[in-house]
Order: structure tokens, then C-alpha cells, then sequence
């Protein structure tokens, strides 16, 4: 497996992935827009030019928020999540020097999710009651911060 930052053609891949794992998907063209400024970092993890996951960052000066996170389903449990946070860390850590902290939200229940970001560092700060739609759910927020 090989971590890298993507370029254009992986985009589509990208979008294809996002389609079948969220209910609201972001679109090739969305995501160009994010590859190509300087606000974002997007990163996938590759099996030679098969795309297993990738991670979008927002970046805002002392903070970053993660945005997106998915693996496909035949790649899971075997890590490929992990090492992508791992290297956005140390990418963040060593060539964004102002960003102090990691944010994020997620679904109370997406148990896989929370426990990813639990093992990786995140701490749980808060709760946004009835948050998402499509279903209806509470977001749980975490923090990590950037030494
Ligand atoms: C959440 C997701 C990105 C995890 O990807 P992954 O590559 O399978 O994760 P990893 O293999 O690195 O696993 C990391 C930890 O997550 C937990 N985990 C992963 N899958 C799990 C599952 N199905 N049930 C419970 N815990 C799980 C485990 O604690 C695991 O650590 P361990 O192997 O040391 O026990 C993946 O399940 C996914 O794409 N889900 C759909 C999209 C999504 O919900 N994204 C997050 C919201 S933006």
C-alpha cells in the first residue's frame, strides 16, 4: 500500500468511493476544487492505482477539521484508516506548522468510525444534539492536538 496526496484522474475514484458509502456524496468536480486549493489537503492510500481510501483535511489557520474518511469495504479492518490519519498528522505536524488542533464530527452510532478515531489520538469534546439528516442523529465532536 502507498500513501500519497492525489492528483486530478484519482478524483473520480474518489467520487465513486463517496457514492457508496455516503448518503450525501460530494462530487467529482467538488472534490477537484478541494484537490486543487491550498485550504484542503486530500490523501489517498493505493494498491498500485487501486484507490482502498482516502481523507480530506479543511484547513483554517490555528485549526484543521477532517471532513471525510472511507475505506471501501473489501479494504477494511486491516489498517488502511489508521495510516492515513497517521501520515495526515505527521504531514500536518511538519509542512502546516500554524494548525494547533484537529477537529471533527461524526454519527453517534458509526461505532467504527469513533473507535478509529479514538485509537488514533482523537478525544471526545462534545455533542451536537439532532445534527445530521438522512437518518436523523446526534454528531459526537472530537479534538486532537498538534504538538
Ligand atoms: C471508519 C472507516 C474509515 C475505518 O476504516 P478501516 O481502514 O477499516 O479502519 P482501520 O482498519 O484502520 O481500523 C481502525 C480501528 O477502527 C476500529 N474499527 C474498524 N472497523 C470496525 C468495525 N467494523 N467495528 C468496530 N470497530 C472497527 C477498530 O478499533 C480498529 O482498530 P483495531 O484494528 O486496532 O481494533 C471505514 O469503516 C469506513 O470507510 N466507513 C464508512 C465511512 C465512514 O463512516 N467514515 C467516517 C465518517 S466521515
Amino acid at each position: 500500500m502507498k500513501l500519497k496526496t492525489v492528483s486530478d484522474s484519482d478524483c473520480i475514484k474518489i467520487a465513486t468511493l463517496e457514492a457508496q458509502v455516503f448518503s450525501d456524496p460530494w462530487s467529482e468536480e467538488s472534490i477537484k476544487d478541494n484537490v486543487h486549493s491550498d485550504n484542503y489537503l486530500v490523501m489517498g492510500a493505493f494498491e498500485d492505482e487501486d484507490l482502498l481510501g482516502y481523507v480530506i483535511y479543511m484547513l483554517l489557520s490555528e485549526e484543521a477539521e477532517l471532513l471525510r474518511i472511507a475505506v471501501k469495504e473489501e479494504a477494511r479492518n486491516k489498517g488502511v484508516a489508521t495510516s492515513l490519519l497517521d501520515v495526515m498528522r505527521n504531514k500536518t505536524r511538519e509542512e502546516v506548522k500554524e494548525v494547533k488542533s484537529l477537529f471533527l464530527e461524526v454519527r453517534e452510532n458509526n461505532t467504527a468510525a469513533r473507535k478509529l478515531y479514538e485509537k488514533t489520538g482523537f478525544v471526545e469534546v462534545g455533542m451536537r444534539k439532532n445534527y445530521y439528516s438522512n437518518p436523523t442523529e446526534n454528531a459526537v465532536l472530537y479534538k486532537m492536538e498538534i504538538d
